[in-house]
Order: structure tokens, then sequence, then C-alpha cells
């Protein structure tokens, strides 16, 4: 299929990226020409295992431009993949989608080839049938259902696992109006063999939602019965493992920590309390999974001052990324801690494999060490993302407080003190 991807993100490349792999031909479309030229250059304009080698492979069939209009109708599927961030009130921000329907309608004025427009953007229920699609037929002058379809697929991926997530998903959702945008979708993925949930629109909307705020939930609940076992020494991760077992309950992401970060938990959990309120629902499950959240990566430094006055001293901070396996530092759990440890008088030395050039932008007052190893040699570190070379430190001259479970430091560190464990 001849497709144009809306947004060369995260969730636009691994998607554009992979869809070439599996064989169709991709215009990614961006409106920042320094992610285009990097695409251009072989390389993703995000991290993610794997995509740059999907890149290189697959360059026969992907393009990239900034112009929408063009890459719209060239194209018979178009999804759109742009951010859609959160307003101070918690609400979604769709000013780029507005705009990017906008465009596109302005595309299919001029053009009287069939096409669908697939929402992949999380947005709230009604918004795709509400907002986007009298923007589409305002600027087209054209009927949603008649003369071009519309149908929401919303995006599941992981970051870190992002491109094995797409060859392997758990179930790809189709929220669409007719059997023709529901044969497109079938078509796009049917080299997945994946299972296809059709539903509607709205439905498809939600099902985004209450993915990340159950998630979130068992998150903030791990950590609330992690606190709880630090506290009365029971051993937080035996106590998982065994409730895990339990299918209903399931073991993934049934972890104790410094709590979720990234660019969808906390802005969709806000986005879903905000919805909530607007049905008249009183969301208090939901609000306390922020509040749990927010308070969590603190009590690293509660843990910390136990142990030390942190007024004038070196503190060392290991993993700035939101997780593991990607550059993106969207609320990430370093940004609360180090801002803390800052105005509690410390000075703060941290280290990032991939974070550090993005996190400096926001946060320059502190120095940035090219060595994970001569972090950990301040004599005191706060774990907070999991990458994999922190198992390789040498931690015996170290305080550790571990927000992520890193087994080597937890045996070797002079002093240490698990979040929850
Ligand atoms: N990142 C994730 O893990 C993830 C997972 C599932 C769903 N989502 C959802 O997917 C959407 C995209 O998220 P993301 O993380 O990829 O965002 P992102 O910020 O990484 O990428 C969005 C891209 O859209 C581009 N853009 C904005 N307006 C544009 C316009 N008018 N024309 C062309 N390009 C434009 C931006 O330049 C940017 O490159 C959001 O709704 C998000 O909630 C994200």
């Amino acid at each position: 299929m001849q497709i144009s991807v809306i947004g060369a993100g995260y969730v636009g490349c691994v998607t554009g990226i992979c869809l070439a792999e599996i064989g169709h031909n991709v215009i990614l479309v961006d409106k920042d020409p320094r992610k285009l030229e990097t695409i251009l250059s072989g390389k993703s304009p995000v991290f993610e295992c794997g995509l740059d080698n999907l890149l290189i492979k697959n360059h026969q069939r992907i393009r990239t431009t900034g112009n929408i209009q063009k890459a719209v109708c060239e194209t018979e599927l178009t999804i759109v993949c742009v951010g859609t961030p959160q307003n101070e009130d918690g609400s979604t921000d769709l000013q780029f989608v507005k705009n990017v329907a906008a465009s596109i309608g302005k595309a299919m004025e001029s053009d009287n080839r069939f096409r669908t427009i697939i929402i992949k953007s999380t947005v709230l229920p009604g918004t795709t049938e509400n907002i986007i699609v009298p923007i589409l037929e305002r600027e087209s002058g054209k009927r949603a259902g008649e003369d071009f379809d519309i149908g929401m697929n919303p995006e599941f991926l992981k970051e870190g696992c992002a491109v094995e997530d797409f060859f392997h998903t758990d179930r790809i959702v189709v929220g669409a109006q007719n059997q023709k945008t529901r044969t497109v979708l079938d078509n796009l993925y049917r080299q997945l063999n994946a299972p296809i949930f059709y539903t509607s629109i709205k439905n498809a909307e939600m099902i985004k939602y209450v993915s990340n705020a159950f998630l979130a939930t068992k998150i903030s609940f791990a950590n609330e019965i992690g606190n709880m076992c630090k506290a009365a020494g029971i051993d937080t991760d035996e106590v998982f493992s065994g409730v895990g077992m339990d299918t209903r309950i399931s073991p993934h992401f049934f972890r104790s920590g410094i709590g979720f970060g990234g660019s969808c938990f906390p802005k969709d959990v806000n986005a879903l309390i905000h919805f909530a309120e607007l049905q008249g629902v009183d969301p208090r499950l939901l609000r306390a999974t922020i509040a749990t959240n927010d308070t969590q990566p603190l009590k690293m430094i509660t843990l910390l001052k136990k142990h030390l006055d942190i007024n004038r001293k070196k503190i060392g901070v290991l993993g700035l990324a939101f997780k593991p396996g990607t550059d993106d530092i969207r609320e990430s759990r370093a940004f609360p801690i180090i801002r803390q440890l800052l105005q509690e008088g410390a000075e703060v030395l941290a280290y990032d494999p991939l974070a550090m050039v993005s996190f400096s932008a926001i946060i320059p007052g502190i120095q940035y060490i090219s060595s994970a190893q001569d972090v950990v040699n301040t004599g005191t570190v706060l774990i907070v993302t999991e990458w994999e070379e922190f198992e390789h430190l040498d931690y015996h001259s170290a305080l550790v407080i571990d927000g992520r479970r890193i087994r080597k430091a937890q045996k070797e560190a002079v002093i240490y003190e698990g979040i929850c464990w």
C-alpha cells in the first residue's frame, strides 16, 4: 500500500519504518526539517533498538517530506501520529491534530481519489468523530463515509522495545465506521498475523486510555504495597512473584520502584481524569494513582537523608531517561529527584548513555559526566533508570539508594537501600 505517516516522532517513525519492513511504501512527514534530514541520512530521529537497521534496509520504500498535502495526495492511506500533549488543566492539547486535519482536508479538496485517514495519536473518546471529522469535511468539502473513510487505530508500543512490539503485538485495535475501513486495516497489518479487535471509533479511543490507566494504577498499587513491605521488613519481590502467578493478576507491570514516567502514562491518566469529570464522574482511584506516583520518586531523597546530610554534598545520579532503551526523558522520574536534590543544596553529577544532551537542555545546572563509574565514585549514588550497563559497575565504595533493583549494587555497596526492598 501507499501510506503517508504524519508526525515522525516515536510512534510515527516506528510505525512508518516497520510498515516499510512488511512491504508498504511509506512517506514520513514532519514539520521539523532536522528530523527529515536525520531520516535521510539513514538514522531514526528517535532511538529504538533495531530501528536504524530497518530504516537502512528499507530505504527504497521510505520517503520523507515536510509537505503534508503532497504526501496525502500521493497515498491511499494516511496515518496521523502527531503529539497530543497535556494542557495545564489535564485536558489534551489538540492543536497538532487539528492543524494536521486541516492540511489533510485541504489536500483532499483538490484530489478526488478515495482515501482512508487513520488517527493513531491518542485522543479522548469523541475527538475523532466530533472534532477531527468536522475539520476534514470543512476543509475538503467532502463527506466522511462517502468521499473518504476515517478510522482510529490506537498505538500500544512500549518505548525501549517498540520495534519488537510492532512485530509481536498482543492485539491491534481498529475503530471503524464501516467494513471498507476494516478491510484497509486488515490489508495494512496482514503480514503481522496479530489478533485484530474491531470496534467503534469511540470505543477504540477509550481502549487506549483504559489500558494506560490500568497499567499506571497497577504500578502505583505495587509502589504502595512495596512501601508497606519495606516498612514491615517483608520481601517485596517475593510477595509480587507469589501474587503475580495468579493469572487474573499477571506478573507484568507489577513491580515496585520509583513510579512511571514517559510521554504517555502521566498525561493519559490526567486526560482520563479530566474526561471523567466532564462526565460528572469522580475518578478517585485515578487521582490516587497520580498522587502516589508524584510522591514515590521523592522517597529516594528521604531514604538518602537517613544516611547523609545532603546540603553541599556531591550526589551522583545514574540514569535520566524515563526507562532504559530509550532517549526519551519526558516525565522522567529523574526530574523531581534532581530538582529536589538541588533545592536541598546538593551538588548533582549525572550520567545517562542516551539522554544527557536533551536533559541538559532542561536542567543545565548540574554536571553531566561521560563515565557511569565516575558518577559512582563520587561515593553517593541514586539509581534512577535500570540501564543494563549499571549491572557492570563497581559499587564497593558507594552509598547506593536504588530505585530500580541493580543487583550488583545491592551486593557490593557499603550502604544500600532499595526504594521498596
Ligand atoms: N511515545 C509513545 O510511547 C506512545 C505510545 C502510544 C501512543 N502514543 C501517542 O502517539 C502520539 C505521538 O506520540 P509521540 O511520542 O510519537 O510524539 P512525538 O512528539 O515524539 O512526535 C510527534 C511528531 O509530530 C510532529 N508534528 C507535529 N505537528 C506536525 C505537523 N503539523 N505536521 C507534521 N508533523 C508534525 C512533531 O514535529 C513530532 O516529530 C501521541 O498522541 C501519543 O500520546 C505515544
